[in-house]
């Protein structure tokens, strides 16, 4: 019997003060994913007829809202034309999506590797990585069942990208940068279009409930891994990610890096040079925090 999940999870969100405070986190991140675990074969009724995949579908149709649904040029074509294209997009984010994560967890895994025995991270990592696999799965199969040429990423990006399963052995902290700049956007769009009710096929919904449940955990674990690394890290190394962040996260996303950069400025990793960077890719906006401060203070 699949068991999709009901409700959205909300990423466990704590002040990792003190190093007890850490484990507490990586402790309930690894009984929820035992807990609370989805596999793509299994969960996922992929024959039932309600679950078939048309392309000509209408409940692939972009909505009206949509900057391409919008168009006088889609609104023109015939609805299979618009349903093509709709289901179209719909895979090819699932393709990126499983094309990033395949990066995600090589690079999870070179991490994992040199982890020396009883680290804490070990564990989560594999746990992870575990549920990594049943999305690859997952978005795969979709996009076989599309029976469409879906490419995913553009070939340039692609071999840039190869690059990144690499960069733990440099700075794990920069990894988890990585891994937020990819989960944190994906995370973003997938909960307002299930909240915003435009997602029509119940495929679809099932997988991006399965998708936003587990990728709470991911984003929790490396949100809490930098709080407990950062503060601590050489001053020269800091400011090395400092001026990588903006970078990475330029190249991957130009929209949703909000809570990231909140992130980095509450860790102060945030200087006035890299602020520079962050301006020269269009991803700057004054961090939450500040700006509560400096709202306060004007009040
Ligand atoms: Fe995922
Ligand atoms: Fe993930």
């Amino acid at each position: 019997m699949p068991k999709a999940p009901t409700e959205l999870a909300d990423e466990v969100r704590e002040q990792v003060k003190d190093k007890k405070s850490y484990l507490g986190v990586i402790d309930r991140l690894n009984k929820a994913s035992v807990d609370k675990h989805w596999e793509a074969y299994a969960d996922i009724p992929w024959d039932d007829p309600e679950f078939t995949v048309d392309k000509n579908d209408p409940r692939w149709v972009l909505p009206p809202f949509d900057r391409l649904g919008e168009t006088a040029w889609y609104q023109s074509q015939p609805p299979e034309i618009q349903a093509q294209i709709g289901l179209w997009r719909v895979a090819t984010a699932m393709k990126i999506g499983l094309q990033f994560e395949n990066l995600l967890k090589r690079g999870l895994l070179n991490y994992a590797y040199r982890l020396p025995n009883g680290r804490p991270e070990f564990r989560y990592v594999y746990h992870e990585t575990t549920e990594e696999c049943h999305h690859g799965m997952m978005f795969q199969e979709f996009v076989n069942r599309t029976k469409m040429p879906i490419r995913g990423m553009p070939r340039s990006l692609s071999l840039i990208a190869q690059a990144a399963p690499w960069i733990p052995l440099v700075s794990t902290e920069m990894f988890f940068v990585f891994v937020l700049g990819g989960e944190d956007p994906i995370d973003y769009v997938q909960r307002k279009s299930l909240k915003g009710g435009h997602i029509k096929h119940p495929l679809e919904e099932t997988i991006m409930k399965i998708h936003i449940a587990e990728e709470a955990r991911h984003i929790s674990f490396a949100r809490h891994y930098l709080k407990h690394r950062v503060p601590n890290m050489h001053p020269m190394r800091r400011r090395i990610l400092g001026l990588a962040t903006p970078v990475v996260l330029g190249v991957m996303a130009s929209n949703s890096v909000g809570k990231i950069r909140d992130l980095m400025a509450e860790l102060n990793v945030i200087d006035p040079v890299n602020k520079r960077v962050w301006k020269a890719f269009g991803i700057w906006d004054e961090p939450k925090q500040r700006r509560t401060v400096e709202s306060a203070k004007a009040a």
